[in-house]
């Protein structure tokens, strides 16, 4: 299994991934949205062969403490007969490894504890923003120190407004 930054050409394992694990074709094209919206930080795809997983980060507006950089993950994704092989799991660490190298101070994402708890990511610390998406599935994840100071109202990428 390889991971790497995605390419233009992938976009048909892209598509292909998400309608396997969700069975539509929203959460392709929010990645889709968000890279013509210039959006899109950072996108990862697994291959084992064939496409296998893919992640993607995107930019997050944090309106009163702005010195803080902040990525949303979302969306993610591992086709079902690769599921459960630890695909996931290092896509995610090789995500926030790279925001880490690139300077960013916090992730946050929407989604199962039980799953996103494994990387560090906390509702308590969530708490301190203001989202669309407030609750227990919302967490985040402090990548520097200054990421800790994240607090008030954030604003997501213009895509996930158009995701139904
Ligand atoms: C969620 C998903 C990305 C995990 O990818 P993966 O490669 O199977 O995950 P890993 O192999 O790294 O980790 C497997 C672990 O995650 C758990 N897990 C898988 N999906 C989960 C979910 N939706 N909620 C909670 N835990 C989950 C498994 O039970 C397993 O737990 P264990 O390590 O205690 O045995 C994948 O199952 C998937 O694409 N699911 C469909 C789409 C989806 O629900 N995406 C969620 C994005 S928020």
């Amino acid at each position: 299994m390889s991971i790497r930054i995605e390419e233009a050409v992938d976009w048909t394992g892209i598509y292909a991934i998400y309608e396997a694990a969700f069975g539509q074709r929203a959460e392709a094209e929010l990645v889709r949205q968000l890279q013509e919206d210039g959006d899109l930080i950072l996108s990862l795809m697994a291959y084992d062969d064939t496409p296998a997983g893919h992640i993607a980060f995107s930019h997050l507006t944090l309106h009163e403490s702005p010195q803080v950089r902040c990525s949303a993950l979302a969306p993610l994704a591992v086709t079902p007969a690769f599921q459960k092989q630890g695909i996931g799991s290092d896509l995610v660490r090789r995500g926030l490894d790279k925001l880490r190298a690139d300077g960013y101070d916090m992730a946050v994402v929407l989604g199962d504890p039980n799953y996103y708890a494994r990387f560090g990511f906390t509702a308590q610390l969530a708490s301190q923003l203001k989202t669309p998406y407030d609750g227990p599935y919302l967490q985040a994840l402090a990548l520097s120190e200054k990421g800790k100071e994240a607090h008030g109202p954030v604003s997501y990428a213009r895509a996930f407004s158009e995701l139904t």
